[in-house]
């Protein structure tokens, strides 16, 4: 139905179950449909080049914004709190406060180093950050076809922005949720807003936007795509759900969580740095 789905990337438990999915939601018609995607590592790029791109709090701790002492804190909470994030042999449960703890101290790290606001577009300019190939084609038919697009992430809303914004796709059907930066009058940065969102709270973060699903009740059916399982909370607060397909991105410690992720995404991509799939699939859908 759809040549990409035979990819030697493309993993799938029930072929036949994503096949009709994909054949309701087409019936239903592109404009029943609506986009949720994770931002990092799902819509930038894992790595490029055998190297780690980063992903929003790395293009700030590796930026010339922070201080070398602060850099060395940072990476050490990195070096502890990642291992955590992707180690299958834990559970969400004792993974949880773990998580807060690792977004709380490094918001507190970059706090103090009084970041200026009109910095944050050289940071990322800076960056070795990279959007997925193909996400021309993926952002500007979404636009094209006015799909709402929700980049819902446990990132940096301002960095993020920033990345699709320099990279031309910053489009009026894009909206983000994600955590804020709050800058002074004179634009230092003086703390994060609102309720913190870490990859395992994904479900609280939709439920508090309860407006932003009730604006697309006409939109019942969800493109999900995400690299971690806590994404799959996402569409949580989609109201009257008539069709979801999970798309998960399989980047890091493929061998011990490719089960689990077969068991929860429709389609599992494997060290895939391509958007090949989900344009494909959106092909089909619109
Ligand atoms: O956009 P997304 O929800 O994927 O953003 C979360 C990612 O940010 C996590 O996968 C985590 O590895 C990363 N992270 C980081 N530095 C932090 C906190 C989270 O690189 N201080
Ligand atoms: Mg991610």
């Amino acid at each position: 139905m759809i040549p990409e789905l035979s990819n030697p990337s493309v993993c799938m438990r029930d072929p036949q179950r994503v096949q009709e999915i994909l054949q309701s939601m087409q019936k239903a018609g592109s404009n029943t449909l609506q986009v949720i995607s994770d931002f990092d590592m799902t819509l930038t790029r894992f790595a490029y080049n055998g190297k780690r791109c980063p992903t929003c709090h790395n293009i700030l701790d590796n930026s010339k914004l922070i201080s070398n002492d602060c850099k060395e804190q940072l990476k050490e909470l990195l070096n502890t709190y990642y291992p955590i994030e992707i180690d299958s042999t834990r559970s969400v449960e004792e993974k949880l406060p773990l998580m807060v703890e690792w977004w709380t101290k490094a918001h507190e790290l970059l706090v103090q180093e009084k970041i200026k606001k009109d910095m944050l577009e050289v940071a990322v300019r800076e960056s070795e950050a990279m959007l997925r190939e193909g996400y021309q084609l993926f952002f500007n038919h979404l636009y094209e076809h006015s799909i709402p697009l929700l980049i819902f992430s446990a990132g940096i809303g301002d960095i993020l922005e920033e990345v699709i914004r320099q990279a031309g796709v910053f489009h009026s059907n894009v909206k983000v949720f994600s955590n804020y930066m709050d800058f002074d009058e004179t634009g230092l940065l003086k703390a994060f807003k609102g309720e913190l969102i870490h990859i395992y709270n994904k479900r609280e973060g939709a439920l508090l936007n309860t407006g932003h699903f009730q604006e697309l009740r006409t939109r019942p059916n969800v493109l999900l795509m995400g690299d971690s399982l806590g994404d799959l909370n996402m569409a949580d607060g989609v109201q009257d759900m008539e069709n979801i397909l999970k798309i998960g991105y399989l980047n890091d410690k493929v061998e011990e969580r490719k089960q689990s992720y077969l068991d929860s995404y429709d389609i599992v991509l494997v060290e895939d740095e391509t958007l090949e799939v989900p344009n494909a699939v959106l092909l089909y859908l619109t």
